[in-house]
């Protein structure tokens, strides 16, 4: 079976409470590498603010989880952390309207498939919200953020992939109007 590239990053923090004792500036749940880069700049940069997006807020989490001072964590950190999560969804949504766009301009032959992956990841994800803000900070934990990461980083290494390699290497009979940069 193939090396999974996102599982193989270290876990920022082994376990919950054992990691809490450990204070000091928290590693990022997930460290851009180049060979996660696909060459079309839409796509690219937008998987780059992705990844931003989700360690800012592993970096929340860890602030309201570990109960750190006020004058550490600034107000309503419950909050930022909730706004930090509606950022992403924003960003998400809008980046898979993106692709799903440039899929229809050229006439992309995965795109159904691809777009139901897009539907269902945002599904769930608007699901994993809706129990955070129900459950406060108990409604995520690591295993939930590393769930996060994977199945978001899956998709880019997988399908995007494949959508990357047709936008730069079309076949003959596509006439694409699209150049991906
Ligand atoms: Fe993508
Ligand atoms: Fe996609």
């Amino acid at each position: 079976m193939a090396t999974n590239p996102i599982a193989a990053q270290p876990s920022p923090r082994a376990s919950h409470g054992a990691a809490a004792a450990l204070k000091g500036p928290p590693r990022p749940l997930l460290e851009w590498r180049d060979q996660w880069t696909l060459d079309v700049g839409f796509m690219d940069e937008d998987h780059r603010a992705l990844a931003q997006r989700l360690n800012e807020i592993a970096r929340e989490w860890q602030i309201v989880d570990d109960g750190l001072p006020p004058a550490n964590q600034g107000a309503d950190p419950l909050g930022r952390l909730m706004a930090a999560l509606e950022g992403l969804a924003v960003h998400i949504r809008e980046h898979f309207e993106r692709e799903e766009e440039v899929m229809r301009t050229v006439d992309y032959p995965e795109l159904a498939a691809h777009k139901g992956e897009h539907d269902l990841l945002l599904a769930e994800f608007r699901i994993s919200i809706r129990s955070i803000r129900e459950a406060g900070v108990a409604g995520l934990d690591q295993l939930t953020l590393e769930s996060m990461k994977d199945w978001l980083m899956g998709h880019v290494l997988e399908v995007d992939r494949r959508l990357a390699e047709f936008l730069k290497n079309p076949p003959e009979l596509a006439v694409p109007t699209f150049r991906p940069d």
